[in-house]
């Protein structure tokens, strides 16, 4: 048995004290500090490797596995890495649990050994989340268990190339006396099960739950010794559900997933655009539609803005899908550049279908959304904004216009609206473009 001692652990970054503090000195986290007995994490026996000259290096492509979700594919820059570790987070009741368990099938189907550990659900429940989205392979394991010693000897004997973990916070390893879900716990059977992935040349699928405050629940130090940490998102009540990489060492975080929660389980929403402008009304004011870019992947989203005159001394301002800091100069712009009164007017703002939105090229088409509002004029509905705001009011090129015409006009759009700037570069002439240099030339021309 290794030496223990009694630590205070802050539960949010891991932070140890030797006597109870209010606030965590790391991370600025109040009332987060737990007592634990800690244990020294055991050390990773990886082979040393010396240094080396960069020209020495061979590079190849990494071999991945397919999951038969081009969605997730993607997200994880093209299939998984065999001896990778990914994390997914995301609130209990998102999907989490489905989305892995079809892409073990899928593997299993390609013959692909396979293995899912679950510690919070019992066989029977798995068996019949499986019948529902009709699932059987023998190449499929199931491993319902706690003890991170006993998932480790499931893993010697079902030899699997990859394991789903759902989820580390119910994990625990007998060798620490603090409860799972614990910093010390999760921090412990999390770094096991990474140096095992290693050591084995398997991919491990770790779920994690998200705390209220949105972060996967016990530490970020989580999401440092993973490769991947992926997130699972949905706005409460939509069918939608986005899958984000927040960190992947072997691709791009800018791509995103989008799925439909079904009857049978996720189906992949292959043209976002389509979705997210199903339910756009016709001709109201306070709607607008942006092309806004995913990686590399433009999609069509609806803004849409509510103005009304406030009773309260500090009106409000509430933002949806947007950075509320972002909303607050928008319409400080718009009060000082166009001359527009929204001192005492309540300003409501949502992305339509649960998305967020978070590209400067965005904010055209925000500030044109509540002006649309306040002056009760619709917006032509075939017309998408795109463009970056200043101070002054100056409207900024966006980078990659072409590809968000392209995709606007597949959906239909026949007008768009781009900075000056951009329309020089650009070839494509299928739509009426209207270039503009300041907010103003573009009001003049919608109202
Ligand atoms: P689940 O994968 O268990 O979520 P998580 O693991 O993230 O907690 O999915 C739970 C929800 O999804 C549940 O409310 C039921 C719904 N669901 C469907 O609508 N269709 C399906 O085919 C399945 C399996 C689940
Ligand atoms: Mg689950």
């Amino acid at each position: 048995m290794k030496q223990q001692r009694a630590r205070y652990v802050c539960q949010s970054c891991g932070y140890q004290s030797a006597k109870w503090l209010g606030r965590c000195p790391e991370c600025g986290e109040w009332n987060s500090m737990v007592e634990e007995l800690v244990t020294p994490v055991s050390k990773l026996d990886l082979p040393e490797s010396p240094p080396i000259p960069i020209d020495a290096i061979e590079t190849r492509d990494l071999p991945r596995l397919k999951t038969g979700l081009s969605e997730l594919d993607r997200v994880l820059g093209g299939g998984i890495v065999p001896g990778s570790a990914i994390l997914i987070g995301g609130a209990p009741g998102i999907g989490k649990s489905t989305l892995m368990m079809q892409t073990l099938s899928y593997l299993s189907g390609q013959k692909v050994p396979t293995l899912y550990v679950s510690g919070e659900e019992s066989a029977e429940q798995i068996k019949l989340r499986a019948n529902r989205l009709g699932i059987s392979s023998p190449f499929l394991y199931i491993l319902t268990e706690n003890a991170l010693e006993a998932i480790l000897r499931g893993i010697e004997k079902a030899r699997p190339k990859v394991v789903v973990v759902d989820s580390i916070q119910t994990l625990y390893t007998g060798e620490i006396p603090s409860a799972p879900g614990s910093v010390s716990q999760v921090r412990e059977t999390a770094g096991r099960l990474v140096h095992l992935a290693k050591r084995e040349n398997l991919a491990i699928f770790i779920i994690g739950h998200l705390t209220k405050e949105g972060a996967i629940a016990g530490p970020r130090l989580l999401e440092h010794i993973v490769d991947t940490v992926l997130y699972f998102e949905g706005e409460k009540g939509h069918n939608h559900r986005i899958l984000r990489a927040i960190k992947n060492r072997f691709g791009s975080t800018n791509e995103i997933g989008v799925f439909e929660m079904q009857e049978r389980g996720l189906a992949e929403v292959s043209n976002p655009s389509q979705v997210f402008l199903a339910e756009r009304p016709t001709n109201v004011p306070g709607s607008v539609v942006i092309s806004t870019l995913e990686g590399t992947r433009p999609i069509l989203v609806e803004l849409q803005a509510l103005v009304t005159p406030s009773s309260l001394a500090l009106p409000r301002r509430t933002s949806i899908g947007i950075d509320p800091y972002r909303l607050a100069l928008l319409v400080a712009i718009l009060e000082k550049r166009v001359g527009l009164n929204l001192g005492h007017q309540d300003i409501f703002f949502n992305v339509a279908g649960g998305i967020r939105v978070d590209e400067p090229g965005a904010d055209l088409g925000i500030i044109v959304a509540i002006a649309s509002s306040l002056l009760n004029k619709a917006v032509p509905f075939k017309c998408i904004l795109l463009g970056e705001v200043g101070l002054t009011g100056e409207v900024r090129s966006i980078n990659q216009p072409e590809i968000r015409l392209i995709e606007a006009k597949k959906m239909g759009f026949d007008k768009a609206i781009l900075p000056k700037n951009n329309i020089r570069h650009i070839k494509y002439k299928d739509l009426e473009i209207i270039g503009v240099k300041v907010i103003k030339e573009a009001f003049q021309y919608l109202f």
